[in-house]
């Protein structure tokens, strides 16, 4: 360990694994206010991003749908949300701000996400990766999420597969 991060820690403060500074966030619900930063950071992460009249229509079926912001002081740097079925939870979409990737934020936006769903009684957790985004794999396989299955071609832009990975509560 380097003096610099012995004075980081004494001050509270924690490097990543990637030597960047860990950025602590407040995980809150999605409200229609705060789209135009989530709809930024959508058109960024994204080649087919999801429209804003998507997430409006998801905002207002919120026996189904729910979605988190993290945020860093007042501004949204990030976003996570999905579909309640019966007692499964399917994750449609999870993005980090690009200037503050690789900061901690995408793992406590899934760890937050994972323990409000605990709270609602969701027994197992789904989603679907693209089979190149190794990010992402990696973030999910360090929450426990495992494999399942491929669904071919199943991106329309580029006809990429799908890995469906899973995760029991
Ligand atoms: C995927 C994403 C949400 C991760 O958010 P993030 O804030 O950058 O991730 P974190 O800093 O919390 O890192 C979490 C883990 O992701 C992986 N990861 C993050 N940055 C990485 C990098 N540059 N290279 C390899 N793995 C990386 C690591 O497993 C990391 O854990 P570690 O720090 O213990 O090694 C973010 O990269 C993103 O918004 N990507 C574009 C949208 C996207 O692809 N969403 C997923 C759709 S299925």
């Amino acid at each position: 360990m380097e003096h610099s991060d012995l004075d980081l820690e004494a001050r509270g403060l924690q490097i990543t694994r990637r030597g960047l500074l860990r950025v602590s966030v407040v995980l809150r619900k999605m409200t229609h206010g705060d789209l135009d930063r989530v709809l930024e950071i959508e058109n960024s992460a994204f080649s087919t991003p999801w429209s804003r009249s998507a997430f409006e229509a998801e905002l207002r079926d919120d026996s189904k749908a729910h979605y988190l912001v993290a945020c860093k002081g007042e501004d949204v740097i990030g976003y996570i949300g999905g579909w309640f079925i019966f007692d499964e939870a399917h994750i449609t979409n999870i993005a980090v701000d690009v200037r503050y990737r690789g900061q901690g934020v995408g793992k406590q936006l899934l760890s937050g996400f994972i323990d409000y769903c605990k709270g609602r009684s969701i027994k197992r957790m789904t989603l679907e990766v693209r089979k190149s985004n190794h990010v992402a794999i990696g973030l999910y396989e360090k929450h426990g999420f495992r494999t399942l299955g491929v669904r071919r071609g199943y991106y329309v832009d580029t006809r990429e597969d799908a890995l469906l990975m899973w995760k029991e509560l």
